[in-house]
């Protein structure tokens, strides 16, 4: 079930999405966070950081989950999603280092990481789970063809992806790497509540097959429609080709 806001401008939309986080950090128990990276979701961590340097609001009790993690980039790279992770939100909240989960994607051995992983995240349920898309309708690093049963695992990055991803890779995709760590959509669509953030002209088809095209691993962020509780926040652009 989509829940669909279309706003005018990236803040106003970022400070929507607040919103529904801001209801799970005030609700009964700490909450288990699911965290994306990517520049869709930088404005609802400026939120989190204002609210947590105006309102106190603390995340001291706060367990977090990455969905992702680049193979081969050692977490001190500046483009590993660990170190994303650190300037746009960690380094500015009260978060203890050990309840921040990130997959990690140095190792020697990959899928001993995976499985690693995927036992820690089975200790858990994801109250909030904070989602961007792809232009090819990839979430997390789950690209077209991923198995809706998908866990934690080793994939290979396509083309387009690296290409888009390259803007922060001096706009040289040969640095992008090729293979990705990444929670399955098996995983993402057990949390409680879904955030979905996608703005730009260049997101509207990914949009389009996720909320209004065949539920089919093509398309996987298409998986969020047999999800009870989604949160979809859009600018105009990104849902300029929807027909509802
Ligand atoms: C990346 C990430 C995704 C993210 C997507 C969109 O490849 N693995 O988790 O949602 O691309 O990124 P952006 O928000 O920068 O458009």
């Amino acid at each position: 079930m989509f829940h669909i806001t279309v706003s005018e401008s990236y803040e106003e939309l970022s400070n929507e999405a607040f919103k529904v986080m801001k209801e799970v950090l005030d609700g009964d128990h700490s909450p288990v966070l699911g965290l994306a990276t990517g520049s869709s979701p930088v404005g609802l961590y400026k939120n989190m950081i204002k609210d947590h340097i105006e309102n106190g609001t603390s995340y001291k009790d706060i367990i977090t989950f990455n969905l992702d993690e680049y193979i081969g980039l050692p977490r001190s790279h500046k483009e590993s999603y660990w170190a994303f992770m650190h300037e746009h939100l960690f380094d500015h909240i009260d978060i203890p280092a050990e309840n921040i989960h990130i997959p990690f994607g140095n190792g020697e051995d990959p899928e001993a990481d995976c499985a690693a992983y995927e036992e820690e995240l089975s200790k858990y349920t994801i109250d909030l789970q904070v989602l961007g898309v792809g232009t090819d309708g990839h979430i997390a690093f789950d690209e077209p063809g991923s198995s809706f049963d998908s866990v934690t695992r080793v994939t290979t990055l396509n083309e387009r992806t690296r290409r888009d991803n390259s803007r922060f890779f001096d706009g040289d995709i040969d640095k992008v790497p090729k293979q990705a760590v990444t929670m399955g959509l098996a995983n993402i669509i057990k949390a409680r509540k879904i955030i979905m953030i996608a703005t730009g002209e260049n997101k509207a088809d990914a949009v389009k097959g996720m909320l209004e095209g065949e539920m089919s691993p093509d398309c996987p962020a298409s998986i969020l429609q047999s999800h009870p509780e989604v949160y979809v926040f859009l600018d105009e652009a990104a849902a300029s080709k929807l027909s509802r």
